[in-house]
């Protein structure tokens, strides 16, 4: 295992009910800004559990905020947030609108442009504080201090991360998921699930828990993932999905590990060209990586075949093979398509996505930085 620091200081409260508790969160006399998504907390009654929970505080709405959320768009809460002297954000709805949230929280005494926080890595010296109420579970924005903004002008989806911008505290209502769309629980299982196999299907560094943790959560949203889509409104499997998808990426499982994010990082660029959700990319993408990657993660890959898919006999190429399958099999049991083809796009578009890989300087990605620009190229056709 290597050496590594972990710190994660968001407060979590968890179960039905907890929205209620709000005003325990925030401090008492801060004026409070509500952040908001296309207005999907409007028609499920989720806004009017805040709205009840804000009472006694001078609080105004921010909405609008879009999925993939663009610089654009935030901009404009920012420049609310300095006419209008907010003290404390309240992010409420899905990654999107958290992640956005971050930004506007880290730009708003940013001086200069805030895009150099993307691009330039510029350094953030204050942030406003902020918590959230999620109400999709997937990206584990809400216990991580990790964003991604997309500037619409450019086409540009970049991440960022901060320690300032980890929330003060994140309430999960698992009853809040019950409105979600199917397509939308299937993005949030297959985020989560990519998530844990990019801090766990590399090379092992003899990380037991790490490696066990990574594979009950992998476990848990094979077996829940299906029910939350056959059953949905069973809050026991609401709940196992919620805590999964926030732990897949909270810090813990990727914690003196190597990592590898060559899938996400790929995967942004599609839908910062082609618009394809989230995790429609990684769905795409991931099953090629892993088999473009076949000899760098051969001891995690049999160690997954076994222990995740009950992958035991066969040659060490059938076993890896199959176990590759079983994952791609999986998100098409979600719902979610695994081939660039399906969203019709064809191999004409490989060389745009590799030359924006290029300009972001993703050119040596990967756990052990093997996917070169040519390798992206090879996964990307593959992926049609
Ligand atoms: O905008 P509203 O009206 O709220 O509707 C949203 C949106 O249309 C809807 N929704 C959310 N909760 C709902 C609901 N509809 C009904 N009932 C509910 N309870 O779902 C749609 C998608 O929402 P979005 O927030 O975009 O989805 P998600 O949580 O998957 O977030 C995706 C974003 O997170 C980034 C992605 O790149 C993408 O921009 N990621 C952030 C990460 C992080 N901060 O650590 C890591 C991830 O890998 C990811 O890159
Ligand atoms: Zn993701």
């Amino acid at each position: 295992m290597y050496p590594f620091t972990f710190h994660n200081p968001t407060r979590i409260l968890f179960g039905q009910g907890r929205i209620a508790e709000l005003a325990n969160e925030i401090p008492a006399g801060q004026k409070v800004l509500l952040t908001y998504g296309q207005g999907s907390i409007k028609k499920n009654g989720i806004f009017d559990q805040v709205a009840a929970a804000l009472d006694g505080y001078e609080w105004s709405t921010f909405g609008g905020i879009e999925p993939n959320p663009t610089y654009e768009t935030l901009m404009k809460a920012v420049e609310k947030i300095r006419l209008e002297k907010f003290d404390f954000l309240l992010a409420v709805g899905g990654g999107s609108v958290i992640d956005g949230t971050k930004f506007i929280a880290a730009a708003v005494n940013f001086a200069g442009d805030p895009w150099d926080i993307l691009t330039k890595r510029a350094p953030i010296t204050t942030a406003l504080p902020f918590g959230s109420v999620l109400t999709l579970p997937a990206t584990g924005s809400e216990m991580n201090n990790g964003s991604v903004i997309t500037h619409k002008a450019t086409q540009t989806k970049l991440p960022f991360m901060h320690p300032l911008v980890f929330p003060k505290f994140s309430i999960l209502d698992p009853t809040t998921t019950f409105s979600l769309p199917a397509g939308q629980v299937a993005n949030g299982v297959v985020d989560a699930f990519v998530h844990t196999v990019e801090q766990y299907l590399t090379y092992p560094v003899d990380a037991k828990v790490q490696d066990r943790f990574a594979e009950g959560l992998l476990l848990t949203l094979i077996e829940d993932g299906p029910q939350a889509l056959s059953d949905p409104e069973n809050e026991a499997v609401r709940a196992n999905m919620m805590w999964s998808a926030t732990l897949a990426l909270n810090g813990l499982i990727g914690a003196g590990v190597p990592q590898d994010w060559a899938t996400h990082m790929i995967g942004h660029e599609i839908t910062a060209l082609y618009g394809l959700d989230h995790a429609q990319t990684l769905a795409i993408v991931l099953p090629s990586v892993l088999q473009s990657q076949k000899e760098q993660k051969k001891e995690k890959l049999l160690q997954y075949a076994e222990r995740v898919w009950g992958i035991s006999t066969g040659s060490e190429d059938t076993r890896i093979d199959k176990a590759i399958r079983k994952t791609r099999e999986f998100f098409e049991q979600m719902g979610i398509k695994t081939r660039l083809s399906d969203y019709g796009l064809d191999a004409t578009i490989v060389p745009k996505l590799v030359d924006q890989l290029e300009q972001h300087g993703m050119i040596k990605l990967g756990e052990r930085r093997t996917v070169t620009l040519e390798v992206s190229r090879q996964i990307l056709e593959m992926s049609v």
